[in-house]
């Protein structure tokens, strides 16, 4: 079994797990100014989406709508795909988990907005748990402040991987990153949702550096397009 994480910029990441295929809060070329793929080069099985902000659902209604993937979201986000003829969807919320081919995914709390590009009610943020068939736990974090929740989460035994937001202003900064990354028990951290603009731009290797001597947690700086692979 092999679990592959691939960084396409921002908060957008490809994972392959044993041959399925999935992608998260697709905001692609030219939406995404660093991203290096664009939606039409995008295969997926499924989709999760960890809220309503066009930096994180541009190009969801494309993928979806080519490639047939089931998104994984809130109601209000599957509403709203629905309204634009996308009926494969399966809505969740807080604290709900359910079995999908891949695994289980648990939907976190997250503390942040959510409202859709065309200004409809996108509901509640939230971030994703997943307990991959390999075994391997994977906690996606999503857009997020720091915050207490995240220790229930180190609490039922931690995380093999963390992907957490480091770039500031809109969710936690470095600092406060490198709080979660122990609440949440993390083994190896990814960071995410920096340098796609001038106001997230955030020295990464600086925070792993960081990390690693502070904590002893393992941290990977992927440049976009690379790729981690869980083994
Ligand atoms: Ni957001
Ligand atoms: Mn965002």
């Amino acid at each position: 079994m092999a679990l592959t994480f691939t960084w396409l910029g921002h908060s957008t990441f490809t994972i392959d797990a044993d041959g399925t295929r999935l992608i998260v809060d697709p905001f692609l070329k030219p939406n995404n100014p660093v991203a290096p793929r664009t939606a039409a080069e995008i295969e997926a099985d499924f989709m999760l989406l960890t809220h309503g902000h066009g930096d994180h659902v541009a190009d969801a209604v494309e993928i979806a709508r080519r490639t047939g993937a089931q998104v994984i979201c809130n109601f209000e986000i599957a509403t709203w795909l629905g309204n634009q003829g996308i009926s494969n969807t399966h809505a969740m919320n807080h604290g709900g988990a359910y079995s999908f081919p891949f695994g289980r995914v648990k939907f976190t709390i997250a503390h942040h907005s959510s409202m859709l590009p065309d200004g409809a009610y996108g509901g509640n943020p939230h971030g994703f748990l997943i307990n991959f068939n390999d075994g391997h736990d994977v906690y996606i974090a999503g857009d997020t402040a720091l915050t207490y929740d995240m220790k229930l989460i180190g609490d039922v035994g931690g995380v093999d991987l963390a992907i957490l937001p480091i770039g500031d202003n809109y969710t936690m900064g470095p600092a406060d990153a490198l709080i979660a990354a122990q609440w949440v028990k993390a083994k190896h951290v990814l960071a995410c949702h920096y340098n796609t603009f001038p106001v997230i731009e955030t020295d990464a290797d600086s925070f792993c550096r960081q990390l690693r001597r502070e904590t002893g947690i393992d941290c990977t700086v992927l440049a976009v397009g690379a790729s981690l692979t869980l083994d």
